[in-house]
């Protein structure tokens, strides 16, 4: 009796799960599980006539959970990289659109991206590159010590809007799930690897729209608003001949010389001392103001220049996803890629692929890292502390020459910078 009633939960709870999977609505999902992998993307000519393209590796990578479960990996160093897969258009209006992929920096990536795009229309994929229009831009950019953050780059209306708000991007050597989770309410979240690690509303944390409330810049401050926290305290009275302390006094425990000679030196005179009861000019007691109004504020009011577009979150003709990057040095493995409606599939995906493998990857590449310190103390036995000195000193440089987007942008890399400040100083106030 007990078994059966058991068996018809669990009956019910398959059926449950097969239900909220089956009402999942996937648009792309690309496992690299097979050789043709290859008739399903298209590797970009982009930058091959100067030599500068480089090529994939099918590879599950130096360390993995199963050398079967293989991806795709930058090849060669110091290489443009661009490839793209086309799916059936779609529009995610009045849809949840979660972005999904799993990428393993297995060189310790100093300076390069990590991050795929969706492109929407007509695309001609072998030319496919950097200047190629995206409609999102999402996944982790390392480079040095000054930029390890996780881009959302929105486009809007032909321009595009980076995420405001700082997610920083997992710099270690093992594979991890970046999730975007585009609503049609205007909100998202990012994970990494199923947890959350940023959330918000697109109205605040990006700057398509100007922002929906503004300080009226009418608003005066009233001329009796007393913002003094401290004031003196009236009761407090300066002590009975407090002035007359003075500040400094003859020394009374000085003795004039045995040897003083006064017709040569004069009439002896003790040294002059600070008086030990001298206190400062008098100050009153402060007390707190009771009638302290508080840091004066303008009020908000409507921002005139705000025009709301319910359709801020839409992308009416998303139809390729596409990796394009520069790398000083290759070694990233992408896996996984999923577009979907069902925050809740892409999650079970993540659990199913990388969550399945990554202790069996951790422990393996802990084998692989015990190895080669033992390979670098036989080699060179004074060397075998030094731990990659040479990955951890490099500086952006090099990437800014090279690489014309995102970073290059300094404009907006700047911009964005001060609008964090500005947003962290007005929500400090507000
Ligand atoms: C292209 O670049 C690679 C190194 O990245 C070099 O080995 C090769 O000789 C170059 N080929 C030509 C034709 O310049
Ligand atoms: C990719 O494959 C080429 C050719 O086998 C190899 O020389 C290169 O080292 C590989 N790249 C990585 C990052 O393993
Ligand atoms: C969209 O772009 C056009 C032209 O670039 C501009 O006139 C319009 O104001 C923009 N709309 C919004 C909502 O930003
Ligand atoms: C947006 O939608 C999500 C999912 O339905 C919900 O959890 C969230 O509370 C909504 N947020 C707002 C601001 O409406
Ligand atoms: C950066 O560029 C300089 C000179 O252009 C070069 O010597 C150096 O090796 C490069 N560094 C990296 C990390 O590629």
């Amino acid at each position: 009796m007990a078994n059966r009633a058991a068996a018809a939960a669990a009956s019910l709870l398959l059926t449950l799960t097969l239900y909220s999977i089956a009402s999942a609505t996937v648009f792309f999902e690309e496992r690299f599980d097979d050789e043709d992998w290859e008739k399903r993307w298209v590797v970009s000519d982009w930058k091959k006539a100067e030599n500068a393209s480089g090529a994939w590796n099918y590879t599950a990578g130096k360390w993995n959970g199963d050398p079967d479960d293989k991806g795709i990996q930058t090849g060669h160093d110091m290489k443009f990289y661009a490839i793209s897969a086309e799916f059936p258009e779609f529009s995610n209006k009045d849809k949840t659109l979660v972005f999904q992929f799993s990428v393993k920096h297995e060189q310790k990536l100093d300076c390069g991206g990590g991050y795929l795009k969706l492109l929407s229309g007509d695309i001609d994929q072998k030319s496919f590159g950097g200047d190629t229009p995206y409609s999102i831009m999402f996944g982790p950019d390392i480079c040095g010590h000054s930029t390890k953050k996780v881009h959302a780059i929105l486009n809007y209306n032909g321009t595009n809007y980076p995420n405001k708000k700082d997610v920083i991007a997992a710099t270690d050597q093992l594979t991890h799930v970046y999730t975007f989770i585009l609503r049609p309410n205007a909100t998202y979240r990012i994970l990494i690897d199923n947890e959350e690690v940023q959330k918000g509303s697109l109205y605040k944390h990006w700057d398509m729209l100007p922002p929906k409330k503004i300080k009226d810049p009418e608003a005066k401050k009233p001329e009796d608003w007393d913002d003094e926290a401290y004031i003196d305290d009236p009761e407090d009275k300066k002590p009975e001949g407090y002035d007359d302390i003075p500040m400094d006094i003859p020394d009374t425990d000085a003795e004039k010389p045995n040897d003083w000679d006064e017709e040569e030196n004069g009439e002896w005179e003790p040294p002059i001392i600070a008086n030990p009861e001298y206190q400062g000019p008098w100050t009153p007691k402060q007390i707190k103001n009771p009638n302290y109004k508080g840091k004066w504020k303008a009020p908000l009011i409507d921002n005139p220049e705000f025009k709301d577009d319910p359709n801020i979150y839409v992308y009416p003709n998303l139809k390729y996803v596409g990796i394009e990057l520069w790398q000083v040095k290759s070694g990233s493995l992408f896996d996984n890629i999923l577009i979907t409606d069902d925050p809740e599939y892409a999650k079970k995906f993540a659990d199913d692929t990388w969550g399945k493998h990554k202790d069996a990857e951790k422990a393996a590449f802990e084998e692989a890292e015990k190895a080669n310190k033992e390979k670098k103390a036989e080699e060179d036995p004074a060397d075998s502390d030094v731990e990659d000195e040479t990955h951890a000193d490099k500086d952006d440089s090099n990437k800014s020459d090279a690489k014309d987007e995102p970073h290059a942008d300094e404009e907006s890399v700047v911009k964005e910078q001060y609008t964090n400040k500005k947003d962290k100083e007005e929500h400090d106030e507000l």
